[in-house]
């Protein structure tokens, strides 16, 4: 199994420029479905989730041609309405195709992705939802069948907690549901008003009426298209973190600073500097990190996806920082293996305390989960010597050639066997 090397700790120095938004493409790939006419996409990460849901709309049927880095989708044949446990267990996206093949067939059989380290992550808040579009459901086997005898109708939703995965469920299934459907409480992440952006140039009908309320109106047919898709805010913020953590001097670009405000005026309480453009950001970093108590929460708060990034900075703050996290159950997988590295961490349910003035030393270390792995890599960045990542796939999920951008850097980081 591959691993990663780490040699810390160098400042890093340089520009990284940020790929396309995992979060939007995974639910602009499941929208497509809705369409039988091509449509080419563009900036799609080159990382696995992204991969697996090619599979899986290909499993479906989808003719997917690969221009240059854009691909080429077109789903005028789709021959099975079936989304096996095998693609679905390791991506809980996988559960977004349930909304689209229910809007263009009116029948969908999708395995239910089951629980992942960070949490028990149920599918309820989908199934009511689409139950009030008409929707029957019955879960069988860990396989949630659902079909809508009188075609899906347009209905008004109330979402009873926000969940960015049921949104887009919502959002899709809707586009083809006969009238009017509102939709309040719903998440308002970026990548939803990318997915928003995607189907209304495909030919949908789709406003925010209110901060949180959506209306969407039904049509039957779609547009052929060309879309590129947003910037990855989670990777931007990673590499923002990983500058400070280094004390190092970065340009990111090829990013929408206005998009990941909150982010940027916390890294300035920490006491970094920050100068930003309309399409990049420099950050500078500082020896003296301040203390801070953050809690994550739904968009435009805190994103739960940089708590463990964000975590290892505060280690490095001078006084006790806390963090509270608010979105998944069981996010903090990765303090064990701080505490390994020199951390003082303590847990206490949702919180965590963080003791400060930590000087991190290197180790042997293991990957739990996609955003907790690359915690452990900028703890290792500043840790004096080599550091060693096991279970590193869980990386490659989402972060598009992060040893490529690091070397570029002046980061130490190799993959070995
Ligand atoms: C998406 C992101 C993920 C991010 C998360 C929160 C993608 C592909 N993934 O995940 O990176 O960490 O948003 O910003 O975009 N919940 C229920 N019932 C449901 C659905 C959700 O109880 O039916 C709970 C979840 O367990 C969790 C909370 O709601 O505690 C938020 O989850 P949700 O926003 O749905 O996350 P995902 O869409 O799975």
């Amino acid at each position: 199994m591959k691993k990663l090397e780490v040699f810390g700790a160098k400042k890093l120095t340089g520009q990284i420029k940020i790929s396309g938004s995992k979060n939007a493409s995974l639910p602009i790939l499941a929208s497509t479905l809705l369409s039988n006419k091509k449509i080419r996409l563009k900036n799609l990460p080159d990382v696995k989730d992204i991969k697996t849901m090619i599979n899986l709309l290909q499993s479906l049927g989808s003719k997917i041609k690969k221009r240059n880095k854009d691909l080429i989708i077109d789903n005028s044949k789709l021959k099975r309405k079936f989304a096996p446990y095998n693609l679905v267990k390791t991506m809980r996206a996988g559960i977004l195709v349930l909304g689209p093949l229910l809007a263009r067939f009116g029948m969908a059989k999708v395995s239910l992705p089951g629980g992942c380290a960070i949490g028990t992550r149920p599918i309820d808040i989908h199934l009511s939802a689409l139950s009030k579009l008409g929707v029957k459901y019955k879960i069988e086997q860990g396989y949630v069948s659902a079909s809508a005898p009188r075609g899906l109708i347009g209905s008004n939703i109330y979402f009873p907690k926000i969940s960015v995965g049921a949104t887009e469920n919502l959002i899709i299934a809707s586009c083809f549901a006969k009238g009017r459907t509102i939709l309040s409480n719903c998440a308002i992440e970026p990548e939803i008003n990318d997915l928003i952006k995607f189907l209304v140039d495909m030919g949908c009908d789709i406003k925010w009426i209110g901060k949180r309320k959506v209306k969407i109106i039904g049509v039957n047919c779609t547009n052929e298209i060309s879309y590129s898709v947003m910037f990855d805010r989670i990777e931007a913020g990673t590499y923002l973190i990983a500058a400070a953590i280094t004390e190092g001097n970065l340009k990111i670009t090829n990013v929408r600073p206005k998009i990941i405000k909150t982010e940027i005026n916390i890294l300035k309480k920490v006491g970094v500097k920050i100068f930003q453009k309309k399409n990049e950001i420099r950050i500078i970093g500082t020896k003296k990190i301040k203390n801070l108590n953050i809690k994550t929460a739904p968009y435009p708060g805190f994103p739960t996806d940089l708590q463990a990034q964000m975590m290892v900075l505060l280690c490095k703050a001078n006084k006790r920082s806390f963090i509270k996290e608010n979105i998944f159950e069981n996010r903090f997988m990765h303090v064990a293996e701080l505490n390994r590295m020199g951390a003082n961490i303590s847990i206490n349910g949702n919180k965590a305390l963080i003791k400060g003035n930590t000087r991190f030393a290197p180790a042997e270390l293991m990957a739990t989960d996609l955003r907790a792995s690359v915690s452990l890599i900028l703890a290792a960045l500043s840790a004096e010597g080599k550091s060693i990542i096991n279970r590193i796939y869980h990386l490659d999920r989402g972060y598009e050639n992060l040893e490529k951008k690091l070397k570029k850097v002046g980061a130490k980081i190799r993959r070995i066997n």
